[in-house]
């Protein structure tokens, strides 16, 4: 990461001119690779980040973080906020409706340093949408552009937003809606290109992540259904995107940044969810969270023959300490 001095520059590719391995640059950030990880709520915390920058994502972006939980100090919100060093460069995302507790929260936000906000305008979930946050913002651009000019005065670092293509199929404003947000002076773009009425489920529309590149001057940042390195090429080279977000395809996938991919070896994926567990114990309460370790570890075992056993057994686990173990003598006894 090394100061440019530069706002909202896009992507530049490796050429003559510029011998670096920059592959993209938001404001006077600059990453080498253009893949980054996607927030994901109850997965992108502090040890699952760690991993995929291990593994060569530009950058991760924290689970979601309400600002009205971060303006009550409210224990479980500032949780969220651990972070270390090595992690560098990363995002938070806020989420809300309230300019002024946005605001407040994006201020709270820098106070942990990170080098980027980010802001939710994507999230379908009805609790954060009935509150008018999340993609609901996209049905109300002058309110959305109240946060983001807000937000913008109150940091100094740079502010990206997180759009889909619009509330539905019959009003699509991703484009639009992107302009304003340049307007209000963000940084950086990333478009899930699936409508706030899809959900998760349906094709994206990358024609729409072309359209939105085609309204501003900012990087843009394509996203969803990415499942490797050469999907997400494939998608900046379709609509000119400037970097790729990956989400689901990360999870139990950590490899999925790295050129190579996941490894074929059993004993080299399960290394890597040891590595996992390890960092969980380290950084969050692991002994209140067994059902979600247990779930995030199988999600490394699968599509290698005698899987569904294995998680079978993992899922049947009675104890950390048994995990641990289980993990621990892998491959040994097989
Ligand atoms: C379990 C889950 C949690 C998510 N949490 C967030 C979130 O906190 N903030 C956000 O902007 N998007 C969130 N998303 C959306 C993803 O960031 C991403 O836009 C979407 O999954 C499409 O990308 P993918 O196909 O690569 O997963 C979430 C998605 C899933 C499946």
């Amino acid at each position: 990461m090394h100061p440019a001095g530069q706002n909202g520059v896009s992507r530049s590719a490796r050429s003559a001119s510029s011998p670096s391995s920059v592959m993209l640059k938001i404001a006077h950030l600059t990453f080498e690779s253009p893949f980054v990880l996607a927030p994901l709520a109850g997965y992108t915390n502090l040890p699952f980040r760690l991993l995929c920058r291990k593994y060569g994502a530009a950058y991760c972006v924290s689970e979601m973080i309400s600002c009205h939980g971060l303006v009550h100090r409210e224990q479980n919100t500032l949780k969220m906020l651990a972070s270390v060093a090595e992690e560098r460069p990363v995002s938070f995302q806020l989420f809300g409706a309230d300019p002024e507790v946005m605001a407040d929260g994006a201020e709270i936000l820098e106070s942990y340093r990170p080098d980027m906000i980010d802001i939710n305008m994507g999230c379908p979930v009805k609790k954060v949408t009935k509150r008018g946050a999340g993609a609901a913002l996209m049905t109300d651009p002058r309110l959305a552009g109240k946060i983001l000019k807000k937000i913008v005065a109150r940091v100094s670092i740079p502010v990206s937003i997180k759009i889909r293509s619009g509330k539905d199929s019959s009003s699509i404003n991703a484009a639009a809606f992107a302009k304003m947000a340049e307007d209000c002076g963000v940084a950086a773009i990333t478009v899930h290109a699936r409508t706030w009425a899809q959900g998760f489920s349906g094709s994206i529309a990358p024609g729409i992540i072309a359209d939105v590149k085609r309204s501003v001057s900012l990087p843009v940042i394509g996203n969803g259904d990415v499942l490797s390195l050469e999907d997400g090429r494939r998608m900046m080279a379709a609509t000119g995107c400037d970097g790729v977000m990956i989400g689901r395809g990360a999870l139990g996938n950590p490899w999925i940044f790295r050129q190579s991919g996941r490894p074929e070896d059993v004993l080299e994926i399960v290394a890597a969810a040891r590595e996992h567990l390890r960092l969980i114990e380290e950084f969050l309460p692991a002994e209140r969270l067994l059902g979600y370790i247990k779930n995030q570890m199988c999600r490394y075992f699968r599509e290698f023959s005698g899987s569904a056993v294995e998680r079978k057994k993992i899922f049947s686990m009675p104890n950390l300490d048994e995990l641990r173990d289980y993990l621990g003598s892998y491959g040994s006894e097989q």
